[in-house]
C-alpha cells in the first residue's frame, strides 16, 4: 500500500471548492429516478443521461472533483466510444466505484438492515483499479425508530465498513466509508445527534482495530437533522452548529476528508447546511459534498429523456454544482 498516494487522492476528493457527485444509483434506484421524469430505464438511456453530467464541462472541471459509478456505467462507452470513465478523466475529475452489493435483512434485529459485498471483494477492487476508479464506495444504513438501531446493528455495519476499507487500501483505492443513519423518521435533531454519535465512534473503533489508515480514507457521512417527519425542523445554523460539534467530538483529524450524502434534503437545504458549517471554521478535516440526489434531481427534471434538452440538463447541473462548490468555501449567498 502506498499511503502517500492514498492520502494524495483522498486530498483532491475534497479539495476546496469542489465535491463529489454521487452517480452511483442502483439500477432499481434509477428505475424510481427515471420513473419521475417518465423515462424508461434502460441501458441505453442510463447511458445518455450520465454521459450528458460527465460532459457538462463547466461542473465537471471547476466543482467537481471525483464521481461514483455504479458497475454497469463503468464499463459502458459514451456513444462516440469514448469509455465513460475516460470522460471523467479528461474533466479532471477522479473516477470511483460504489462496491457493495445492497443491504439484506440482519437476522434476529426486526427491521435492521446489514450492507453485503465482501465475497470476492478483492477481486473486483482489482478490476476496477485497472479500469481506472481510484476510490470506491460502501453505504451502510443505519434506521432510527422505536427501540432501533440495536447495537448489534451497529457493530456489524461498522465491522463491514471496516473490512471493506481495508480491502480498498490493500488495492490502491480510497475507501470512502458511508455510514448512513437515515433522517427518514419522526425523531428530532438530538436524537440523530445521539444516534450518529454512536455509530461513528463505532465506526472508527472498527477502522483502528483493522488497520484502516485513516490518513487515506473519506468519510461520508449524515448530517445532524431532524427526521423528516419530525414536526420541529431545526433550522440551519442549529444543523450546522450540531453537525460540526458532533463530528470534532468523533473525527481524528488523521481523516484527510469529510464529504456529505444529502439524504433527502432537498437542493438548497443540503448547499445551505454545507455553506453554514463552513462559517465555523477553521476545521481539521476538508469538508464538502458528495450529493447524489441533490446534484441530480434538477437536471433529470430539466432533461425528461430528450436529446434537445441536453444543454438545459447541464446547466441544471452546473449551477447545482456551482453553488455547493461555493458551499464548499461557505462563500454561496441564497
Ligand atoms: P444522496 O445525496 O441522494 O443521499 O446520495 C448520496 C449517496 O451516495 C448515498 O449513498
Amino acid at each position: 500500500m502506498n499511503l502517500t498516494e492514498l492520502n494524495r487522492i483522498a486530498t483532491a476528493m475534497v479539495a476546496p471548492g469542489k465535491g463529489i457527485l454521487a452517480a452511483d444509483e442502483s439500477s432499481g434506484t434509477i428505475k424510481k429516478r427515471f420513473d419521475a421524469i417518465g423515462v424508461e430505464s434502460t441501458e441505453s438511456n442510463r447511458r445518455d443521461y450520465r454521459e450528458m453530467l460527465f460532459r457538462s464541462r463547466e461542473a465537471m472541471s471547476q466543482y467537481i472533483s471525483g464521481v461514483i459509478l455504479y458497475d454497469e456505467t463503468i464499463w459502458q462507452d459514451a456513444k462516440d466510444g469514448t469509455p465513460l470513465v475516460k470522460l471523467i478523466e479528461q474533466s479532471g475529475a477522479i473516477p470511483g466505484i460504489k462496491v457493495d452489493e445492497g443491504t439484506q435483512a440482519l437476522p434476529m434485529c426486526p427491521g435492521e438492515l446489514v450492507t453485503v459485498g465482501l465475497d470476492k471483494l478483492a477481486e473486483r477492487l482489482r478490476k476496477y483499479y485497472e479500469r481506472g476508479a481510484r476510490f470506491a464506495k460502501w453505504r451502510a444504513v443505519i434506521d432510527i425508530g422505536s427501540g432501533i438501531p440495536s447495537m448489534t446493528a451497529i457493530g456489524v455495519n461498522a465491522h463491514a465498513l471496516a473490512r471493506y476499507a481495508a480491502l480498498c487500501q490493500a488495492a490502491q483505492i480510497v475507501p470512502i466509508v458511508e455510514p448512513e443513519v437515515l433522517m427518514d423518521g419522526d425523531h428530532d435533531i438530538d436524537r440523530c445527534y445521539e444516534v450518529t454519535t454512536r455509530v461513528l465512534n463505532k465506526t472508527f473503533q472498527e477502522l483502528r482495530v483493522q488497520r484502516v489508515a485513516l490518513e487515506g480514507m473519506v468519510l461520508k457521512p449524515n448530517m445532524a437533522i431532524s427526521g423528516k417527519k419530525c414536526a420541529k425542523q431545526a433550522p440551519v445554523e442549529e444543523v450546522a452548529e450540531k453537525t460540526i460539534r458532533l463530528l470534532k467530538a468523533c473525527v481524528p483529524a488523521a481523516v484527510p476528508g469529510i464529504a456529505f450524502l444529502s439524504g433527502g434534503q432537498s437542493d438548497e437545504e443540503a448547499t445551505a447546511h454545507l455553506n453554514a458549517m463552513h462559517k465555523l471554521g477553521p476545521l481539521p478535516w476538508g469538508l464538502t459534498f458528495s450529493y447524489g440526489r441533490a446534484l441530480q434531481a434538477a437536471p433529470q427534471k430539466a432533461w425528461s429523456g430528450k436529446a434537445e434538452n441536453v444543454a438545459a440538463g447541464q446547466n441544471a447541473f452546473s449551477h447545482r454544482a456551482r453553488m455547493n462548490g461555493l458551499a464548499s468555501k461557505g462563500e454561496w449567498q441564497s
